[in-house]
C-alpha cells in the first residue's frame, strides 16, 4: 500500500479547527498529499467529522453526538472554538469531506470513529459513504468490531487497524479484519513491535508526530508515514 509520508492529523492538525473543510484547504495548500479525520453517526445515521461523542469541546453545540440530527450538526459552529477568525465554519458531514478531498486531489484516512454501542453499525455506513465516494482513502479503527463489519459492507474500500500501543494479537486483529497496515501511537512504539511489524511487510503509520526528528527517526526505521498536526514543518516537495 502506497502512503503519504506526511498525513495531517483531524483534517488539517494543530493549524486550524480540527475535522473541518478549512483544514483539508490549508492541508492542500500547504502540499499535503494525506489528511486523517473522524467520522462518526448523527442520530438520523448520516455520518458526520467530529473526534469527540460529546459536542461541546469542538462546536457550539451541546451533548451526544449521536443524539443530534446531521441537518443540525452541520448548522453548529465548529470553528468559534478554535479562534474568532474561524467563527462560522460549519461542521461537515462525511461525504462533504470526501468530495473537497476528491476535488482538491488529497488522499483521506477516515477513522471510523464510533459512539458508544455503535460500531459495526458506524464501521458499515462509514464504509458504504466510502465506498460510494471518488477519490483515494483508506478506512481506520480502534474498534475491530467496525473494522469487520466495514469489511462485510464494502470489501474493496482498503482498512488499516489501529491501536494504541501495538499489543500482542496484533496479527490476529490484522487477519480477522483483513485489514492492510497498522496504525499506532508514535509515543508507545518499542523497538520490538517495530522490528516484529517490519519483518511482516505490512505498512506501519504512527500518530501523532509533531517534531520534524522523531519522524524522521521514525522513517528511517522504517516507519511508512505519520499523522502530524504540524504539516507546515515540511515543504511540499517533501511530504
Ligand atoms: O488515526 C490516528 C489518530 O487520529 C488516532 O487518534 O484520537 O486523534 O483520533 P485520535
Ligand atoms: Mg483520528
Amino acid at each position: 500500500m502506497i502512503y503519504p509520508r506526511i498525513i495531517a492529523h483531524r483534517c488539517g492538525g494543530a493549524l486550524t479547527p480540527e475535522n473541518t473543510l478549512a483544514g483539508l484547504r490549508l492541508a492542500a495548500r500547504l502540499g499535503c498529499r494525506g489528511v486523517e479525520f473522524d467520522a462518526m453517526l448523527a442520530a438520523d445515521g448520516v455520518p458526520v467529522l467530529i473526534h469527540d461523542e460529546t459536542l461541546d469541546r469542538t462546536t457550539s453545540g451541546r451533548g451526544y453526538v449521536a443524539d443530534m440530527s446531521s441537518a443540525s450538526f452541520i448548522r453548529l459552529d465548529a470553528g468559534g472554538h478554535y479562534h474568532p477568525a474561524f467563527a462560522g465554519e460549519s461542521p461537515p458531514t462525511l461525504d462533504e469531506a470526501l468530495r473537497l478531498c476528491a476535488a482538491i486531489g488529497l488522499w483521506a484516512n477516515v477513522e471510523i470513529k464510533p459512539s458508544a454501542g455503535q460500531e459495526a453499525q458506524t464501521g458499515r455506513v462509514v464504509a458504504r459513504h466510502a465506498a460510494a465516494a471518488q477519490g483515494q482513502m483508506l478506512l481506520s479503527s480502534f474498534s475491530s468490531a467496525a473494522l469487520c463489519a466495514a469489511a462485510d459492507a464494502a470489501e474493496a474500500v482498503p482498512r488499516a487497524l489501529l491501536v494504541e500501543a501495538i499489543p500482542e494479537d496484533w496479527r490476529r486483529r490484522i487477519a480477522e479484519s483483513g485489514a492492510r497496515a497498522l496504525h499506532s501511537s508514535a509515543r508507545l512504539l518499542t523497538a520490538e513491535a517495530l522490528d516484529a511489524v517490519r519483518d511482516t511487510g505490512i505498512p506501519l503509520a504512527c500518530y501523532t508526530v509533531n517534531h520534524r526528528d522523531d519522524a524522521e527517526r521514525l522513517f528511517a526505521l522504517g516507519v511508512s508515514a505519520v499523522f502530524t498536526d504540524r504539516p507546515d514543518l515540511w515543504l511540499s516537495s517533501e511530504m
